[in-house]
């Protein structure tokens, strides 16, 4: 499954590491210093003219190496959120590898954006990342999408409020695949995976690939505001650090996301106000404050959401992507021969 994962990938090495569409943050550097590295870059974008410029970007740092049609990154999208006609003719005109899709109103909608994006760039492969086993069984069978990404409850960001662990999700994920005959479908893993050990267990656990997106937060190339990085470089303890909830989608005003995802952040103020049952109007009124204030929300006032996963603990430094790719690719051989050595 790797393989066919990889054959349309022609610029990437083994095993296949990928940086998580992360809108607003992975954009067209962070994406082309991915791929460079030898893994799959994916820039992130919540808006058409973020993709186009995006796109752009990724485009003039790749030119030197590009060869063929397509431009070697992915780009995720949320068609939630931005209109499906509106990403069509960029779509159109830089046709990038792969079509990453995430947080679809409906599980329906992914079949009408695969069918449309498939008409206008044949040559993108459609991967599609959802939270459970049976989202993922629709989606496969719908959608029919190349492949899929298992995200596990542990991933910074948005993700569904009932989910599980990559641990449990992606081995139940392959054999309920296998039993309903769409075992060439491949399955990679994202969520709480933030290096060599995160990594190897995916592999182990069957993912044809992983993702990585808290990691990539602390990469030279990724666009976070300076206090957003801090705040990310200084956590430790992700299981007390970070925690899943909706109130981060009500911080500013209504949430608008989809009613089955919530989103994990660094632990806030105002998530702690929310627990001490303070009333959502003063919790937007003091976060909006703080976060048009001096420090944005990241300094003493602890307001403004600062997306993060579980891992955030191991991410300690900053550096560039490409050392993040080759350090978490050499790793998974290392770990996993030495793994079976202790056994
Ligand atoms: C800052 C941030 C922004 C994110 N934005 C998006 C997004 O725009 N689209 C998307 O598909 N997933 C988004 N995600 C979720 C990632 O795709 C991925 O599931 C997650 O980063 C994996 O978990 P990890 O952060 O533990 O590596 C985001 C995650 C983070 C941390």
């Amino acid at each position: 499954m790797a393989e066919t994962l990889r054959s349309h990938l022609h610029w990437t090495s083994s095993p296949l590491i990928v940086n998580a569409a992360m809108g607003g943050f992975a954009g067209g550097r962070l994406a082309a210093a991915v791929t460079r590295a030898g893994g799959l870059g994916v820039i992130g974008a919540v808006m058409a003219n973020d993709l186009e410029k995006e796109l752009g970007i990724a485009a003039e740092a790749l030119k030197p190496t590009q060869k063929g049609d397509i431009i070697p990154i992915g780009v995720g999208l949320l068609p939630f959120i931005v209109q499906l006609d509106s990403v069509l003719p960029i779509l159109q005109r830089y046709r990038p590898a792969v079509v990453w899709l995430f947080a679809a109103k409906e599980l329906t909608d992914y079949s009408i954006w695969a069918a449309k994006i498939r008409r206008v760039s044949p040559e993108s492969r459609i991967w599609i990342q959802t939270g459970t086993v049976s989202a993922a069984l629709k989606i496969a069978q719908s959608a029919k999408p190349d492949a899929l990404i298992l995200q596990g409850a542990d991933a910074g960001g948005h993700g569904f409020e009932r989910g599980a662990s990559i641990v449990s999700l992606l081995p139940e994920a392959t054999d309920v695949f296998k039993a309903n005959g769409l075992d060439n479908t491949p399955l990679l893993a994202s969520g709480g995976i933030a290096d060599a050990r995160g990594a190897a267990a995916a592999f182990a656990l069957g993912a044809s690939g992983v993702v990585l997106g808290t990691r990539f937060l602390a990469a030279n190339e990724t666009n976070a505001p300076p206090g957003y990085r801090e705040l990310v470089l200084a956590a430790r303890d992700g299981a007390q650090a970070t925690v899943r909830s909706k109130l981060f989608d009500n911080v500013k005003g209504p949430n608008i996301w989809p009613e089955a995802y919530d989103g994990r952040s660094l632990v806030t103020e105002s998530y702690n106000d929310h627990v001490r049952g303070v009333d959502i109007d003063q919790v937007r009124e003091v976060h909006n404050k703080a976060v048009t204030g001096e420090d944005s929300g990241y300094g003493k006032t602890n307001r403004a959401n600062v997306w993060a996963g579980s891992g955030v603990g191991l991410v300690n430094k900053l550096e560039d992507a490409a050392d993040i790719v080759e350090e978490v690719r050499s790793g998974v051989t290392q770990i996993l021969n030495s793994t079976n050595a202790r056994l």
